[in-house]
């Protein structure tokens, strides 16, 4: 007899659909799984066996030939496990067959027949819903699967449980109404929390407005860290499908703990400088997302900007142009979301010192300069704003007066983003960091005391061209949170200050 229904596999953070077909026939017993599965799925023979046994069936003494279609995609992971088991009981007669059509299976098994979490329930959960089929889940996962409105789930605890409703025709779980932006940016670090540090402060601000990079320089102690954690706080709430599209990687990659459901924030991830390349950018034999994509929507954060790898650094390129990771495969090509804000952390030089009156810097001119070129020259023209961290005074830090909130920023920051959003509609870029060329020209256009400004600055710093565009794109930003439909000359003269410093 021949037991059919369907699973899916995860490519990249979206699911595919596969059939799982399982035929037992006489001959010698044996049990064989065909259609690239890899070692880890080869190994669910042996925990559908036991399962199958200590829920009390009888494992089938007989030829048992599991197929999993199409051949092309590789199947990874335990979560072929349960419909593997269902599928054999159908085959033997135990499971009416046709109680599994309509149905989408994921699951792990243990030994003695519970089932267990998996990784990648949301985008298995989308797909059902987009298939118009019920989901057979493992129990530990119902908030994820809960998370997709239109999708009928049936939670899975046991082997024995699950056959004992799909044999008594149990309704699935009504779908349910998810609420997400009232209960966003509740749980993150507050601005309030933060003294002094004026510049600083609003440079966080301007980046989140904008979305623009952001490299923050200072001595250790100033409160880099400080400010880099507190930024998810102040951009605007996710919508739905940007905290569904958080949660799907956050799955994928399985780092979602089974009881969350939808994540409410945006992310910060803050890998160490140690990190490596595909812990960082994503890959691996079984793709899975890297920190760029963990961090998409959210925040990246690199401390100790120069420490990283400079390889690590150069791949950053992709993402922060395109917003998206490609990893090659042989059969194909997997794409991660990858759209973040970066923010770096630095020293000011190798000793931490440099520009303090204290004079305990020990550092050569040349040494300085050497130290900020590890920041390779892609990479820094990606970075819009530039700011300097002071140390805060004594005085300050212990000052309690609450300073202002996140919240009351995060407004400011919602503003001026939906005037940016207006200015952009149908267009490509959607904040003023996206963009460049014409567009450029068009939206950052300066007037002429703006521009005599610029060109001050540019005959006084050195500037480049690419200077030029970075400062036309902070003084658009600034303009927006100023409510100013033209950039005007104070906005110039105040985007002039985000420049390398060193
Ligand atoms: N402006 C500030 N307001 C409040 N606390 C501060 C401030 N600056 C530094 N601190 C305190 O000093 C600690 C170290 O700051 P941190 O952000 O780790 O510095 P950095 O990353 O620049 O080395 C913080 O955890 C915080 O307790
Ligand atoms: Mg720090």
């Amino acid at each position: 007899m021949l037991g059919k229904l369907r699973s899916a596999a995860i490519i990249g953070v979206d699911a595919s659909l596969v059939d799982v077909e399982i035929d037992v026939s006489g001959g010698l017993p044996t049990f064989a799984v065909v259609g690239l599965p890899d070692s880890t799925v080869r190994e669910s023979r042996d925990r559908v066996r036991s399962a199958v046994q200590h829920s009390g069936f009888q494992f089938p003494a007989r030829r048992i030939t599991v197929n999993l279609a199409p051949a092309d995609v590789r199947k990874s992971g335990a979560s072929y496990d349960l419909p593997i088991a269902l599928g054999l009981l159908a085959a033997v007669g135990i499971l009416p067959p046709e109680r599994l059509a309509g149905l989408l299976v994921i699951g792990a098994l243990s030994l003695d027949g519970r089932v267990q979490a998996v990784r990648g329930v949301l985008p298995v959960a989308l797909l059902a819903a987009r298939l118009g089929q019920r989901l057979v889940l493992p129990a530990a996962n119902l908030p994820e699967g809960r998370i997709v409105e239109e999708v009928g789930l049936l939670p899975a605890a046991s082997l024995a449980q699950v056959v004992a409703d799909l044999n008594n025709g149990a309704e699935t779980m009504p779908p349910v109404t998810v609420e997400t932006a009232a209960r966003a940016a509740g749980t993150t670090l507050d601005l309030g929390d933060v003294r002094g540090q004026r510049g600083a402060r609003r440079a966080v601000e301007i980046a989140a407005a904008g979305r623009h990079n952001l490299l923050l320089v200072g001595p250790p102690g100033a409160g880099k860290t400080l400010l880099a954690r507190r930024l998810p706080g102040i951009l605007p709430c996710p919508t739905f499908e940007e905290a569904v599209a958080s949660t799907a990687i956050h799955s994928v990659a399985g780092l979602l703990e089974p009881a969350a459901g939808l994540l409410p924030d945006r992310p910060f991830r803050a890998p160490h400088h140690s990190a490596s390349h595909v812990a960082l950018i994503g890959g691996g034999r079984d793709p899975r997302p890297g920190e760029v994509s963990l961090a998409h929507n959210g925040v990246l954060f690199l401390d100790e900007i120069v420490e990283f790898d400079r390889r690590a650094l150069e791949a950053l390129r992709e993402p922060m142009e395109d917003g998206v990771v490609r990893v090659a495969r042989a059969l194909r090509t997997v794409q991660f979301p990858s759209r973040f804000l970066l923010v770096g952390a630095m020293n000011p030089c190798a000793c931490g010192y440099a520009g303090e009156s204290s004079e305990r810097c020990r550092c050569s001119r040349t040494d300085i300069n050497r130290y900020h070129d590890r920041l390779s020259g892609p990479l820094r023209d990606r970075i819009d704003l530039t700011v300097r961290v002071e140390r805060v005074p004594f005085q300050l830090l212990a000052d309690d007066t609450p300073a202002e909130d996140s919240r009351t920023v995060r407004d400011r920051v919602r503003r001026a983003r939906e005037r940016q959003t207006a200015r952009y509609r149908g267009d490509k870029s959607s904040t003023n960091a996206d963009l460049s060329g014409p567009r450029l020209r068009e939206h950052g256009r300066l007037d002429l005391q703006g521009l005599v400004l610029v060109e001050r600055a540019m005959q006084r710093l050195g500037l480049t061209g690419r200077g030029f565009d970075r400062i036309r794109r902070v003084a658009r930003t600034i303009a927006d949170l100023d409510e100013s439909p033209a950039i005007r000359r104070s906005h110039v003269a105040e985007a002039i200050q985000y420049r390398v410093i060193h």
